[in-house]
C-alpha cells in the first residue's frame, strides 16, 4: 500500500508528467505517434462478432465496440486560462468515422510509446473535434449535446474521466460564426494555423473523397492517381481548381483536442522500472503516487 510519503501535489504550471513526455520528444524528435482508442456505440462494420445473434432471432443492437487506430500528436498546448492542464493537439479529418465515436462519447485513451527513452504513458481523458465554421449543423449539434459549455471543477477526476471539456471548445461548434470561443481562445485561428503548417502533401489527403469509403465508388485505383497529390495555398493567379481544393482540404481538416485527466508512466528505461500514476485532482493540481512497475 503506498504511504502517503509516496504522494506529490504537483501544483506546478507545467504538469511533471509534460516534462518527461517534452524532455522525452525534444531527443527523439519524430516519436509523436500516439495509438488511441475511442468507443464506436453503433458499429456496424466490421461486423461484431463478439456477440452474434442467430439468424432466427430479430438482430440485436450490437454491443460497443471499442476502435483504435495511430495518430500524430503535433504539440502541447496550454492555454493561460488553464495553465496546469496541458491539452495535446493532433489533428484529422471530419469525415473521418473516429470523429463521431468522438462526439458521441468523448471519453478516450492512449498510449505514446517512446522507443528512445523506452517510456510509455497511458494517457486518459477527453477529446474534443474541432471542426471548419463551414461544417453542417449537424457537425456543430453534435458537440453541443456531447460537450457542455461550462467549466466544472476538476475534483475526483482520474482514469473514468466524464466531466465536460472545460475550455469552451464546444462554443467554437456552435458559436455565430465560429470565431471565438467563450474563455477568449481562437480555436478557429489554431485550426488555420495548424492546417497551413502542414505540408504540401498532407493537405492534399483533406481534398480526397471521404476516406473508409469504397474505393470503387470513386472510380478505382486509376481514378485515385489522378487525385492532387499537394496542395499549395492560392493566390490570386491560383486556377479556380485549385481554389477549390484548398477549400475543400480546410473545409474537411479539423483540429483534434486531447484534454488529459490520468496519465500513467511506465519508464523501462531504468533499473529497476519505475511506474507512476498521475491523477487531476481539480483546482491545477495533479496527484502523483509512484506504483509498482
Ligand atoms: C503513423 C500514422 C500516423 C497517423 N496520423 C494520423 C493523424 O494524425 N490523424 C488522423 O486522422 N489519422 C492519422 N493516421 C491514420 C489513422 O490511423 C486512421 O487510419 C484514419 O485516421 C482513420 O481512422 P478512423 O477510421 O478510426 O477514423 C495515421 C496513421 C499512421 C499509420
Amino acid at each position: 500500500m503506498a504511504s502517503a510519503a509516496q504522494h506529490h501535489l504537483s501544483p506546478a504550471a507545467s504538469p511533471r508528467w509534460k516534462q518527461l513526455i517534452e524532455s522525452a520528444i525534444s531527443k527523439f524528435k519524430d516519436q509523436v505517434v500516439i495509438q488511441m482508442s475511442t468507443l464506436d456505440t453503433s458499429p456496424t462494420s466490421p461486423p461484431n462478432t463478439s456477440s452474434p445473434s442467430p439468424a432466427t432471432t430479430t438482430p440485436t443492437k450490437p454491443p460497443p465496440q471499442v476502435r483504435v487506430r495511430s495518430l500524430i500528436i503535433r504539440s502541447f498546448l496550454t492555454l493561460p486560462t488553464h495553465p496546469s492542464t496541458p491539452l495535446l493537439l493532433s489533428s484529422t479529418d471530419i469525415r473521418t468515422p473516429k470523429v463521431s465515436q468522438i462526439t458521441t462519447t468523448p471519453q478516450i485513451e492512449l498510449a505514446w510509446w517512446i522507443d528512445g527513452t523506452k517510456q510509455q504513458f497511458r494517457i486518459t481523458g477527453r477529446a474534443v473535434v474541432v471542426p471548419s465554421p463551414t461544417q453542417t449543423q449537424a457537425y456543430r449539434q453534435f458537440q453541443l449535446v456531447s460537450l457542455p459549455q461550462k467549466e466544472k471543477s476538476g475534483k475526483g477526476r482520474g482514469p473514468g474521466g466524464g466531466e465536460a471539456s472545460r475550455f469552451g471548445v464546444a462554443s467554437v461548434q456552435v458559436g455565430e460564426g465560429g470565431g471565438k470561443a467563450e474563455e477568449g481562445f481562437d480555436w478557429e485561428k489554431k485550426r488555420v494555423e495548424v492546417f497551413k503548417s502542414m505540408s504540401s502533401h498532407m493537405k492534399a489527403t483533406w481534398c480526397r473523397p471521404t476516406p473508409g469509403t469504397p474505393l470503387s465508388a470513386h472510380g478505382g485505383p486509376d481514378a485515385a492517381k489522378k487525385w492532387p497529390v499537394k496542395i499549395e495555398e492560392p493566390t490570386e493567379s491560383s486556377s479556380e481548381e485549385d481554389k477549390r481544393n484548398w477549400e475543400t482540404a480546410l473545409n474537411n481538416f479539423a483540429l483534434l483536442v486531447i484534454e488529459p485527466s490520468y496519465v500513467d508512466f511506465v519508464d523501462l528505461g531504468v533499473v529497476p522500472n519505475r511506474r507512476f500514476e498521475f491523477v487531476e485532482v481539480g483546482e491545477g493540481k495533479w496527484e502523483e503516487t509512484e506504483l509498482v512497475a
